[in-house]
């Protein structure tokens, strides 16, 4: 809201207090058509406790008709956003008949149109775009709905719950009655009405219920929903064998749209999906699209308990269903193939996208204090580190301690909404671990950072590691407390290359501290932070020679990986030589690991990465250091790649874990290959386009191209859009490798891909998928005459007037100006005070801008 001055208000934690009303019933009747749709609600509420406030619901752009009270006509208006209802008992019957315009709703919060269908965004903030209501999570309510429609145009009708009734009208309508039997806050309710064919299946649960599934899409698409279904079965199944969670419902439904702000939603019974995470096949799908679809698919089916028969008190407490959720889906996929890779993923996710965020100007705890707009706080600090905070308290519980909490939390709190301390609580109570300190990681932003240094006594045989932490200053958060931190080390051998002793679980609970290890014959190199068990950044004075060691000895894959990847690091920081890096580089193609993880562990950091690990990122410096030693490791090891590329031939498409990291080590390996842009290697790239029987091979063969000069990369690109101009989700691919190229000219081509007429900018996909994708091009966005910047801006000003969260998102990749040299830093200040100084600017746009120049 904005107040009088025209400043947007912020909300606060310590603000909160209960609902003064319970709506323990609703029934909704939509009269749906595309240009206008007549909304009318029956709201049974009821005061709660002794408070004596009118009742006050939220209403977004809402052409209110009429308001009864317990049947009598009340004459009341709206003021701002809100709908204040005096009611003189202490319950009633409030009726609101309220006009809406799907069509013209561009924000896709609300009801709207997409691709002929009707579908509805509630979270966070949304249901008050579509009736007056308490919009709030910790109102709980019944829902009956009614759904009429023109049955020719809208054929199928969908709500939450159940389906209890359907009927004809002379008029060319139908309607579909609803009935959902688990109270829900608004955010969850959905309904659907579109012209969509269904994939079908079922599910039989523990208990021996069977449940309809139905994944809804175009009839078109329809073969493209298997994977997705089947992802969907196996989630089921996942839930109730490791969390003990059953489905409660008899249906469960997934509609998959094109025009969506996230990527799916978890509505009871009635999930809507991006439909780029629902629809896969080999020829238009990559492998990582497929583990995406999976992840999102279980995401969402988790959510139905940790997020709705359990939810939130207040969107404070967004992480207790987003981290919790990220955390089960991140368990979920590692047990479908390679843990290790998973894990080396989700890391790498986390660097990228949660770690700039946590050191730049929008830095938050997982637990926020304050917010202005809800919609910006879905982010890589909420659901990622959110996950990690989870993944420690699971680590320091051990699995049974973790499964007990898991299991008292679903018993104490199902059927409420809750805070993320109710969570905590139910951890310790069940496992008896004391979580007083842990409590931190939910009230403080930033990433601790961690020194760690080893010391030998050959004659007392003993190793001594010293740790010390720091947690650097975040907005309005000058001092830090000391965090807990698990941490699994181990020492190994510098001569034998054998683990000394066990791995250990350290919890370093002060600022630094001293572990001691016994029997230890001979100088030993440490393996820290295995498997990544706290989200940190450790410094260590281990040397190259010791990086080089952990990654050919190290027996935790994460530790591993990381080892090659700190080397990587360290050789892209300095510009000394390099020929350690290749030969551990080397090493690793003959390691006879699985083909899955020599893939990510032979990659070199990205140049975000690197930069973020730099005082002031050297954009161009960064870049050419970085192809330098990528062509190196081209050159010195052609043979191998080659014989790499040859050997990981398959004879026909497979969509096994084995298949999948055959073809990305394949890959990798050309990537290598076209370091040096080579005839061979560029003739080899093209055959490989043009020949390969999915889309996984073909589209990695296209990104080596898109970087190169050769004639064959116009040739490719051109195929590619003319083979999938009918494809909008491999459009959106076309668009991102063209924005990610490395070629110097790439700011030019972003600029004309704008005016190109696939692109759009109300369609959110097709949005990241240009201005996004090349926002993280660093050497090409942070182009040094600004380009880049001002072409972001222009975007986010274009967006905004149409869906503020779309535009807020391009927002944060000018916030980090402070890592840049004073020129570019200069550059993007004055995009962001363009944007701040525009009249009409939304509150999602505002708040991240004028955050961002603080
Ligand atoms: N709750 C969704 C999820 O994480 C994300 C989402 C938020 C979707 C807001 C739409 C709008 O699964
Ligand atoms: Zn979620």
């Amino acid at each position: 809201m904005i107040d009088a001055a025209g400043t947007p208000q912020t909300i606060r934690l310590s603000d909160y207090r209960p609902p003064a009303w319970r709506v323990p019933q609703v029934a909704l009747d939509f009269n749906l058509g595309a240009e206008s749709t007549r909304v009318t609600a029956r709201l049974t509420v009821e005061r709660n406790g002794k408070r004596s406030e009118p009742l006050v619901l939220d209403g977004q752009g809402l052409t209110l008709v009429s308001v009864k009270r317990d049947g009598v006509a009340l004459d009341v208006q709206p003021v701002g956003e809100t709908l204040t209802i005096d009611i003189p008992g202490d319950s009633a019957v409030i009726e609101t008949v309220v006009d809406i315009a799907p069509a013209t709703n561009t924000r896709l919060m609300g009801l709207y149109a997409s691709g002929g269908m009707l579908c509805t965004q509630c979270e966070a903030e949304g249901f008050r775009r579509i009736t007056f209501f308490p919009d709030r999570p910790d109102v709980l309510s019944v829902y009956d709905v009614k759904l009429t429609a023109d049955a020719a145009l809208y054929p199928v009708l969908l709500a939450n719950g159940n389906e209890v009734a359907t009927g004809q009208l002379p008029d060319g309508r139908h309607w579909a009655q609803w009935h959902d039997p688990w109270p829900k806050p608004s955010y969850l309710f959905a309904a659907v009405a579109g012209n969509l064919s269904p994939l079908r299946d079922t599910f039989v649960t523990a208990s021996g219920r069977t449940v309809d599934l139905a994944i809804w899409v175009a009839a078109d698409d329809v073969p493209r929903c298997a994977h997705a279904m089947a992802a969907l079965k196996t989630s089921m199944r996942w839930d109730e064998v490791n969390y003990g969670r059953e489905y409660d419902l008899d249906r469960f439904n997934i509609v998959a749209v094109g025009d969506f702000n996230f990527g799916a939603m978890e509505n009871k019974g009635l999930n809507i999906f991006n439909s780029r995470y629902i629809l896969a096949d080999a020829d238009t799908a990559t492998d990582a699209d497929f583990d995406a679809i999976a992840a999102v698919v279980a995401h969402e089916y988790f959510h139905n308990w940790t997020g709705n028969r359990i939810t939130c008190r207040d969107w404070f407490q967004l992480s207790l269903k987003e981290g919790l959720t990220v955390f089960r889906d991140q368990q979920f996929s590692a047990d479908q193939g390679s843990a290790a890779v998973r894990r080396i993923d989700d890391v790498r996710m986390l660097r990228a996208g949660q770690f700039p965020e946590d050191a730049g100007p929008m830095a938050h705890p997982i637990r926020p204090d304050s917010y202005i707009e809800i919609s910006n706080f879905y982010t890589a600090t909420i659901y990622n580190k959110g996950a990690e905070v989870i993944r420690m308290m699971a680590t320091l519980l051990g699995p049974d301690g973790f499964r007990a909490g898991t299991d008292l939390y679903f018993d104490r709190h199902d059927g409420q909404a809750v805070t993320t301390e109710d969570f905590v609580r139910s951890m310790e109570d069940a496992s008896g671990v004391d979580l007083a300190q842990f409590r931190n990681w939910y009230a403080q932003a930033g990433t601790p950072h961690l020194d760690a240094r080893i010391t030998h006594d050959a004659a007392a045989r003993t190793a001594q590691l010293h740790l010390s932490q720091t947690l650097a200053p975040t907005p309005g958060q000058p001092v830090k407390p000391v965090m807990q931190l698990p941490l699994r080390v181990a020492l190994f051998g510098g001569t034998t290359g054998k683990r000394l002793g066990d791995e250990r679980l350290v919890s370093l609970t002060e600022a630094s501290a001293t572990i001691d290890f016994d029997n230890i014959d001979e100088p030993p190199v440490a393996s820290l932070n295995r498997g990544f068990s706290a989200p940190i950044i450790v410094q260590s004075d281990r040397s190259r020679a010791d990086l080089a060691f952990l990654s050919a000895h190290d027996d935790d894959p994460f530790a591993r990986y990381e080892a090659l990847q700190q080397l990587g690091q360290a050789t892209l920081l300095d510009s000394g030589d390099d020929s350690d890096l290749v030969a551990a580089i080397g090493a690793t193609l003959n390691s006879g690991l699985d083909a899955a993880f020599i893939a990510e562990a032979v990659l070199l950091p990205s140049e975000a990465m690197a930069g973020d690990a730099m005082a002031v990122v050297d954009v161009d410096g960064l870049h050419t250091r970085r192809e330098a030693v990528r062509r190196r490791i081209g050159s010195d090891l052609n043979a191998q790649w080659w014989a790499v590329y040859h050997a990981n031939n398959a004879n026909r498409y497979e969509l096994t874990p084995e298949a999948k990291g055959r073809r990305r080590l394949r890959n990798v390996a050309l990537g290598y290959l076209m370091a040096n842009d080579d005839a061979e290697a560029v003739a080899t790239a093209f055959k490989q386009f043009e020949t390969a029987d999915n889309m996984t091979d073909r589209m990695a063969a296209l990104n080596v191209l898109s970087h190169s000069n050769a004639p064959e990369r116009d040739a490719a690109l051109a195929a590619f859009h003319a083979r999938y101009a009918d494809n909008a989700l491999v459009l959106d691919k076309w668009f991102s490798v063209q924005a990610m190229s490395t070629r110097a000219d790439t700011p030019a081509a972003v600029a004309a891909l704008m005016t190109h007429p696939d692109f759009s900018y109300t369609n959110p996909n097709r949005l990241r998928a240009l201005v996004g994708a090349y926002a993280a091009n660093q050497v090409r966005f942070n182009a040094a005459d600004g380009s880049g910047y001002r072409l972001v801006a222009d975007a986010v000003l274009a967006v905004d007037a149409l869906n503020p969260q779309a535009a807020a998102r391009l927002v944060s990749p000018l916030g980090r100006w402070k890592r840049f040299d004073a020129a570019r830093a200069a550059l993007m200040r004055a995009e962001l005070e363009r944007i701040v100084a525009t009249e009409g600017l939304s509150k999602d746009v505002f708040e991240i801008a004028s955050k961002s120049l603080v």
